[in-house]
């Protein structure tokens, strides 16, 4: 068997877990957890996420995001990052619930708090609430309005898993946060995300 099918199946046996897990009812802390566990133990096998298959980005690119499984309506995407130091992603939210657990290497995770209303259009305050390192064996969970920033330091590129309710590509209304002018705006993708049947 290739390590591109056990990589899929351990993957869908996964996913089903997920799925029976937000079919529980009201998706809260607790169930955001439980799913959490079983993307840290995905990331747990790096093994299925080697660099001859999901390669670090090329030269004087930051990020490579490999789309590893989604459903047919997008709901339940997957996606490797592939980051380089110096990477940073400006606060944002994401629309729908996220976690976040790491194969290789610290994703810098600093959370956020929205202290304004939302009423006046293009402006958000925000508070930091604490700075989590997301390494081998941890990972973060993200309610659809929770706020994160990420960055990489360190010298070496970092492998994490990403889990959303929804695919990126459908999130048209996430907002990203300017915590300098205290603007925010619809976030923009970023990198297109590459798909995993590019990956052998
Ligand atoms: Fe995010």
């Amino acid at each position: 068997m290739t390590q591109k099918i056990i990589r899929q199946q351990t993957v869908d046996a996964a996913l089903l877990r997920v799925k029976s897990i937000v079919a529980r009812g009201p998706l809260d802390r607790q169930a955001l957890a439980d799913i959490l566990q079983e993307l840290k133990a995905l990331a747990a096998q790096p093994e299925l996420w080697l660099e001859a298959d999901f390669p670090p980005p090329e030269e004087g690119v930051r990020h490579a995001r490999y789309l590893i499984r989604e459903e047919a309506d997008k709901t339940f995407a997957l996606y490797l990052n592939v980051m380089k130091p110096d990477n940073r992603i400006l606060p944002h939210n994401h629309t729908t619930w996220a976690t976040i657990a790491a194969v290789e290497g610290v994703e810098f995770n600093h959370l956020y708090t929205r202290t304004d209303d939302g009423s006046k259009p293009g402006y958000a305050t925000l508070v930091h609430e604490r700075t989590l390192e997301v390494g081998p064996g941890s990972g973060v969970a993200l309610l659809p309005d929770d706020i994160h920033a990420v960055e990489i330091r360190g010298d070496a590129p970092i492998r994490h898993l990403h889990l959303y309710g929804r695919a990126l590509e459908t999130l048209t209304e996430r907002l990203s946060f300017n915590l300098e002018d205290k603007s925010c705006s619809i976030m923009s993708i970023g990198v297109t995300t590459r798909r995993e049947a590019a990956a052998t």
